[in-house]
C-alpha cells in the first residue's frame, strides 16, 4: 500500500505553549493525519525559555499521540515544511488584528514555495485573549494563569517568576 499520509507544520515560538495553541491543534489535528508543532529556534530573538525547555514543556503536556511530533527548527519555515514532507503550515487565528501579520506571512511563504499552503484555523472562543506574552506578563507578577496554560508550563513557569509560587 502507498503511504499517503498528510503532514503539516505548526510552526511558533511557542514561548510558552498555551491552552489555545493547544485548541488548535487540536483542530489540525481533525485535517491533518500527523502535525509536527516545530518550535523555532532563533538565538537573536529574546526568548524566556530555551527551545529545550519548550520542547519538553510541549511533550510534556500532550498526551503522548503518535501522530504530533514536537521537533526544532531554524532558518526558513517552507524549507523545514519542505525536508518534513508538509502539505501545509498551521496557524491560529484569534482575532482580526492577528490577520494583516498572518497574511503577510502566508503570502511570503508561498512566493517562496508554492507547493506548501497556509491554513488558518480560529481558536475557541475562550481562548481568544489568551497568548503566551500577556501570560508572561501576567506570571511574572504573580497573576493566576492555572486556566491559560497546561500544568507542565504552569510549573515552568513558576521555575522563572518565583512571586507566582507566593500566590495561590
Ligand atoms: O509564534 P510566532 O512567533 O508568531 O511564530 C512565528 C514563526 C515562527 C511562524 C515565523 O517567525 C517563522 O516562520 N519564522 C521562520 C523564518 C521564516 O520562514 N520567515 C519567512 C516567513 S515570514
Amino acid at each position: 500500500m502507498v503511504e499517503n499520509k498528510r503532514i503539516a507544520i505548526y510552526p511558533g515560538s511557542f514561548d510558552p505553549l498555551t491552552n489555545g495553541h493547544l485548541d488548535v491543534l487540536k483542530r489540525a489535528q481533525k485535517i491533518f493525519d500527523r502535525v509536527i508543532i516545530a518550535v523555532l529556534h532563533n538565538p537573536s530573538k529574546n526568548s524566556l525559555f530555551s527551545p529545550q525547555e519548550r520542547v519538553d514543556m510541549i511533550e510534556q503536556s500532550l498526551d503522548g499521540d503518535p501522530r504530533i511530533q514536537v521537533d526544532t527548527f531554524d532558518g526558513l519555515l517552507v524549507e523545514y515544511a519542505k525536508m518534513k514532507g508538509a502539505v501545509a503550515v498551521i496557524r491560529g487565528i484569534r482575532a482580526i488584528s492577528d490577520f494583516e501579520n498572518e497574511f503577510q506571512m502566508a503570502l511570503v511563504n508561498r512566493k517562496l514555495n508554492k507547493d506548501v499552503q497556509s491554513v488558518f484555523l480560529m481558536t475557541g472562543l475562550r481562548w481568544i485573549f489568551t497568548s503566551s506574552s500577556i501570560i508572561k506578563e501576567v506570571a511574572q507578577f504573580g497573576g493566576d494563569i492555572a486556566d491559560m496554560v497546561p500544568a507542565p508550563v504552569k510549573a515552568g513557569l513558576m521555575k522563572k517568576f518565583p512571586l507566582l509560587n507566593q500566590k495561590k
